[in-house]
């Protein structure tokens, strides 16, 4: 090895659904810790290109590697998603009614506890690290049911990070947040970049915001992937 790792590399990537054609022969490398925006319009495949980084869409053409492993048997993939926290851009969790400190620690499950395990004392302290780095502390006990827009992604995101993953993936759903919590995001990323050192990959729609925290922008557009 000896060169810095990549904590994303793709090498000619061609992917879609049946026959239609979303991502055409893309290159992209994401370094230890860097922060890249990925804006495009509505369809361009920004979601796709996700599923690609996380082997659940497996590509037609190019090769994946997450943290210098390539993704090319299943076990790979499902290596490769616990190294991923991932925040979806369809919010669910502002339905269930439960507490958010547990729909915290729900995002442990499938990590050192799951199935008929119970969290131990460490899943337990992560969940309230987590809660008290994204300011979520004081709505601990709240019902997940009760938070607005700005606080459920904030859920979202601390059921991400809680895995301690190695690089976080933002789906981001600005057209469903009021414009207060749209100008809290840029604020938060920074606090996850500067505390936990994470690369992170941040679809938006809206470049402008996050100019200050995110280290470049690429954009999708027609199958292809542009520096901006
Ligand atoms: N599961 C699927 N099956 C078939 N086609 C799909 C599927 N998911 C997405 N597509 C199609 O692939 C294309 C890219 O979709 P994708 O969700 O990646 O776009 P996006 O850039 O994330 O859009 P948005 O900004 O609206 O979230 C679209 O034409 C979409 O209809
Ligand atoms: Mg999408």
């Amino acid at each position: 090895m000896g060169f810095s790792p990549k904590v994303v590399e793709l090498s000619g990537i061609s992917a879609g659904y049946e026959r239609q054609e979303v991502l055409n022969n893309i290159d992209f490398a994401l370094t230890e810790g860097e922060c890249c925006a990925i804006l495009g319009d509505n369809g361009a495949g920004k979601t796709t290109l996700f599923k690609v980084i996380m082997g659940l869409l497996i590509p037609w053409q190019g090769s994946v590697k997450i943290l210098g492993r390539g993704l090319d048997s299943a076990g790979s993939r499902i290596w490769a998603r616990r190294q991923i926290g991932y925040v979806p851009q369809a919010r669910s969790d502002g339905r269930l009614p439960i507490q958010v400190q547990d729909a915290v620690l729900l995002g442990r499950w499938g990590t050192s506890f799951a199935g008929l395990r119970r969290p131990s004392q460490l899943d337990r302290q992560l969940a309230v690290e987590t809660l008290e780095l994204l300011g979520l502390g004081p709505l601990a006990l709240c019902d997940c049911r009760e938070l607005s827009g700005g606080q459920k992604q904030r859920v979202a995101i601390a059921r991400a990070l809680v895995r301690k993953p190695r690089l976080l993936l933002l789906d981001e759903p600005t057209t469903y947040l009021d414009v207060a919590a749209r100008d809290n995001l840029p604020e938060l990323l920074s606090t996850i970049r500067r505390e936990l050192g994470l690369s992170i990959l941040v679809i938006s729609h809206d470049a402008q915001s996050l100019q200050e925290v995110t280290d470049r922008a690429v954009l999708l557009r027609d199958g292809s992937l542009y520096s901006i």
